[in-house]
């Protein structure tokens, strides 16, 4: 009997969609993952947003320490850069590799004007040559392995027809696809219909990303795209942080417990901040910041975020998390 519930089990887990938290600069940084981890769960990858290179020369400093091994379970994250040339790429990866990484997501999809000019990000989309030039060099240089996260093009999403079966060639872990092209940035909407066209060109592991707010979106692309069973998720997860419960519940409703958890998440994420500086002016703003995201989630969000904003003190805030349930 134990045997067999053991198996229903692995059979469940074998068979349900793989959930992804998505990177985002500034906000999915370790405090906050390890945060989300520790009373949210049921996130089966974390994605942490990218390393880059400064001027000169050197790995930029605050994502440098945000992947360091102790402040990250390496087995849960996968770290990402963005390069446009081979040497930069493998001046990061040798880094990660050094931490103990084993994997290494590739930036292609940032979608800033100053980046995209310099082919970083989704401006280098349109240029499949030099992409597999780069892959090339990097997998003969590096025995990390890699995966991809791009936008289907920069100036509309018709790159990405020329580009996927280019990337046949190599052994990717995966391919990310945001649903958008660099220069929408994130207006409009994703290109359902051009993600479609995607999914038989590609012999890769295909994840979808892009505008999965709700349990009723997750439904919808479920339908749209029934062979897709990966996902990743960026700003409904931070405006809803029990999304991806919610979502592998296949219910619409809040967990009966979520102000205790969303207090509890709220007091980690705070306390873990506190470790790092001492200037809680900077930490305040942060909060505002997450703010604006956690608002969308309730009724009186926007006095919510009225109130962190006018928080002159980290105290002044722990109250706020204190009496949350009174603004619910
Ligand atoms: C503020 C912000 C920062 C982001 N930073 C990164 C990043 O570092 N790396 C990356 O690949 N994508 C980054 N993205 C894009 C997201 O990972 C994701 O692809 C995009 O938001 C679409 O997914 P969503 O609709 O679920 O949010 C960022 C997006 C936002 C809004």
């Amino acid at each position: 009997m134990l045997f067999f519930t053991f198996f229903i089990f692995y059979l469940c887990e074998a068979m349900r969609d793989l959930l992804y938290l998505a990177p985002l600069q500034s906000f999915t940084d370790f405090h906050f993952r390890n945060s989300f981890q520790a009373v949210l769960g049921d996130v089966d990858r974390f994605y942490a947003p990218y390393l880059k290179m400064a001027f000169d020369g050197t790995i930029k400093e605050g994502p440098k320490f945000d992947v360091l091994p102790q402040n990250n379970p390496l087995e849960k994250v996968v770290p990402q850069v963005m390069a446009c040339c081979t040497a930069d790429f493998l001046v990061m990866a040798n880094y990660l590799e050094d931490l103990g990484y084993t994997e290494v997501n590739w930036n292609l999809g940032c979608p800033y004007p100053m980046v995209a000019k310099r082919d970083l990000g989704s401006g280098i989309l349109n240029k499949p040559d030099k992409i597999c030039s780069i892959l090339e060099e990097v997998f003969r240089a590096s025995s990390l392995k890699i995966g991809i996260k791009m936008r289907m093009g920069y100036e509309d999403t018709s790159d990405i027809l020329n580009l996927l079966p280019a990337l046949n060639e190599f052994d990717l872990t995966e391919v990310i696809i945001h649903a958008r092209y660099g220069k929408q940035l994130y207006n409009g909407s994703c290109d359902h219909s051009r993600f479609l066209e995607c999914i038989p060109i590609t012999n890769h592991s295909l994840i979808y990303n892009g505008d999965i707010n709700s349990v009723a979106d997750f439904r919808y692309l479920k339908q749209l795209f029934p062979t897709i069973h990966q996902w990743m998720i960026g700003r409904g997860a931070i405006a809803n942080p029990f999304l991806f419960e919610m979502i592998q519940d296949d219910s619409e409703l809040l967990p009966n417990d979520f102000v205790q958890v969303f207090s509890d998440f709220l007091n980690l994420l705070l306390e873990s901040y506190l470790r790092q500086t001492t200037n809680h002016g900077n930490i305040l703003i942060k909060m505002t910041h997450y703010w604006e995201y956690f608002a969308a989630n309730f009724e009186n969000g926007k006095k919510m975020c009225r109130i962190v904003k006018k928080s002159k003190s980290i105290s002044d805030y722990s109250n706020f998390i204190a009496n949350l349930e009174s603004f619910i």
